[in-house]
């Protein structure tokens, strides 16, 4: 079992797709374990995507992120983390392999639906940066 960090971003949450999503997910067996409904901070956005910082994307990045609320869950299931990102589709919906949720449901390469953590590090530091134990 592995589990990865997702996130339904603010445009889907808007389009009420969440039971969508999630729906693709579980039967997938990905299998939310934790999941909370917040909106982002400046700060937490900005921390979220340090990685990009200086990137011209960055600053519409962290708009966007923080226009409304998102769903931030924990999916637990085997090879979770290459598995949701195949669900995802690619990053720019336009090349998404069809029947992606990025390629069904995406906008744009900013508006595009859901975040997921892209190796077994960053799955480790984003499930913490969001559901640290205290
Ligand atoms: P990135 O980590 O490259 O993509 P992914 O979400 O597929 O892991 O980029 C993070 C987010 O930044 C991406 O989901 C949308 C936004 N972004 C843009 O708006 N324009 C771009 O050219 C890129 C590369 C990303
Ligand atoms: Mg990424």
């Amino acid at each position: 079992m592995e589990q990865t960090l997702s996130i339904i971003k603010p445009d889907a949450v808007q389009k009420h797709l969440i039971g969508e999503i999630v729906g693709r997910f579980e039967q997938s067996g990905l299998y939310p374990v934790q999941i909370k409904m917040i909106t982002f901070s400046v700060a937490q956005a900005e921390a979220f995507y340090a990685e990009h910082l200086g990137r011209e994307f960055y600053q519409p990045l962290i708009d966007f992120m923080t226009s409304g609320p998102s769903v931030v869950m924990v999916l637990e299931g085997n090879d979770a983390i290459k598995r949701n990102r195949q669900l995802m589709g690619v990053t720019n919906p336009d090349l998404a392999e069809p029947g992606t949720i990025r390629a069904d449901y995406a906008e744009s390469t900013r508006l595009n639906c859901v975040h997921g953590s892209d190796s077994a590090a960053s799955a480790e530091r984003e499930i913490q940066f969001f559901f640290a134990k205290h």
